[in-house]
């Protein structure tokens, strides 16, 4: 029996996990959870597991009166709740279900503690990459990505010997505003914009998956999980999302993984460390037509912005996102056009001058100079322009 302790359960995937976790209470035991600003999701969770002795609430709510009625759990709270109870419990396995920068440190605090990792935080190794990979080279902690195609890639990679591979896909469904016409992009609704043809997920990697910064993420993210060149990891355009990745074989062939637009199998996948096992509580499914395209660049400059950052210098990805974290939220208020987003975050970063070795408390730093940077500097032109 594992002890998990799940970061982000009132997110998408955090519900997702607690849907799998509920499935599989022979071989796991949820012992611990976060939430941020989503205080309502605490009960729910805690009357749903009663195994739950631990909870984290991250932002600054008062939850005195949800406290009361559980004298028996330990609540941290604030800030540093989640490092906190992190460095205070036992555990086997954390699930990192939370978004943006704030899921690095976590994810860090695991590694040094040898913990089996089901990894769903993106941002964790596209910000962090080179910190988790040098943690991970003096630790016993294992990664298993949550994230579908790399989930996929995992599954197909275990299948092959490392001299059969040439080379690595993964799909790309386009986001929701694949089919809009380019004239038509600029001043899109964020509503249309959170309207994903497959996917049911959070706000932010949905938006990211508008402009196609989330598939610049995977790219990213794939090389640092399979140690492969991104240059080796293609995209292709699939508009069902049925294949999730793809391998490439020395012989001309190729070995496909392909299932529902279901995040469960990947967690569940993730969270028994390579093994696939009954899914009792999933809709049957039939495989559609499937369609390929290209990828248009005029329409998702941000991939490449994103991959170039990347090359010349990994660090560099922290300033994208902490621009990307600002700005999409700052479109979904309605204060920017979508169109902006790209272009501002290029102009945040196209000469910044970023070192080419930073510590955690570097990049923390950055993540907040570059947040509050966007905020004033579009706060501002709104003020101007009146
Ligand atoms: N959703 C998917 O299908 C999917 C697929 C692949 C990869 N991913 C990746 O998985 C991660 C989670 O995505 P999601 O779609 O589940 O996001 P989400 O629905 O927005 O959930 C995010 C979770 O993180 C918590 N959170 C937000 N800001 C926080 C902060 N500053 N400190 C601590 N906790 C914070 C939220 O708490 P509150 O809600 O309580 O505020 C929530 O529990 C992302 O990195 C995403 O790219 C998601």
């Amino acid at each position: 029996m594992k002890k998990v302790v799940l970061l982000g359960a009132s997110g998408s995937i955090g519900t997702n996990t607690l849907d799998v976790l509920s499935n599989n209470t022979n071989d796991f035991l949820l012992i611990a959870f976060s939430v941020h600003n989503h205080i309502e999701k605490i009960e729910e969770v805690i009357i749903k597991f009663p195994t739950v002795k631990y909870v984290a609430v991250s932002s600054n709510k008062k939850i005195d009166s949800i406290k009361k009625n559980y004298p028996f759990i330990i609540f941290y709270e604030g800030r540093d709740a989640i490092e906190n109870m992190l460095k205070n419990i036992s555990y086997d396995i954390l699930v990192n279900a939370l978004t943006g920068f704030a899921g690095l440190k976590p994810s860090l605090i695991a590694i040094e503690q040898n913990k089996i990792i089901a990894l769903s935080n993106k941002e964790s190794l596209v910000v962090g990459g080179e910190l988790v990979k040098d943690k991970l080279s003096q630790s016993t902690a294992k990664i298993y990505p949550i994230d579908s195609e790399h989930a996929a890639l995992f599954h197909l990679l275990s299948k092959c010997k490392k001299e059969e591979v040439k080379k690595v896909y993964i799909t790309c469904s386009g986001g929701a505003l694949r089919d809009i016409p380019l004239k038509n992009l600029y001043d899109v609704d964020y509503r249309k914009a959170l309207n994903h043809p497959q996917w049911k997920m959070g706000p932010k990697i949905t938006i990211d998956s508008a402009t196609l910064l989330n598939k610049a993420y995977e790219v990213i993210e794939a090389h640092y999980l399979f140690d492969i060149d991104v240059d080796e990891v293609n995209v292709l355009m699939h508009k069902e999302s049925v294949i999730h990745a793809m391998v490439e074989l020395v012989d001309g062939s190729f070995i496909a993984h392909l299932g529902p637009s279901d995040m469960r199998p990947f967690i569940q996948y993730a969270l028994y460390e390579g093994q696939t096992k009954l899914i009792s509580n999933i809709d049957n499914f039939n495989i559609p037509d499937l369609h390929f395209f290209k990828k248009d660049d005029v329409r998702y400059p941000l991939f490449h912005i994103t991959i170039d950052a990347y090359k010349s210098n990994p660090y560099s990805l922290c300033a994208i996102n902490a621009a990307s974290e600002m700005l999409v939220s700052l479109y979904l208020h309605g204060l920017i056009k979508f169109g902006d987003i790209s272009h501002l975050v290029f102009e945040e970063v196209s000469d910044l001058k970023i070192p080419h070795q930073l510590t955690y408390e570097d990049l923390a730093k950055l993540d907040k100079i570059i947040k509050s940077r966007i905020l004033w500097k579009v706060v501002f032109k709104r003020c101007l322009n009146g």
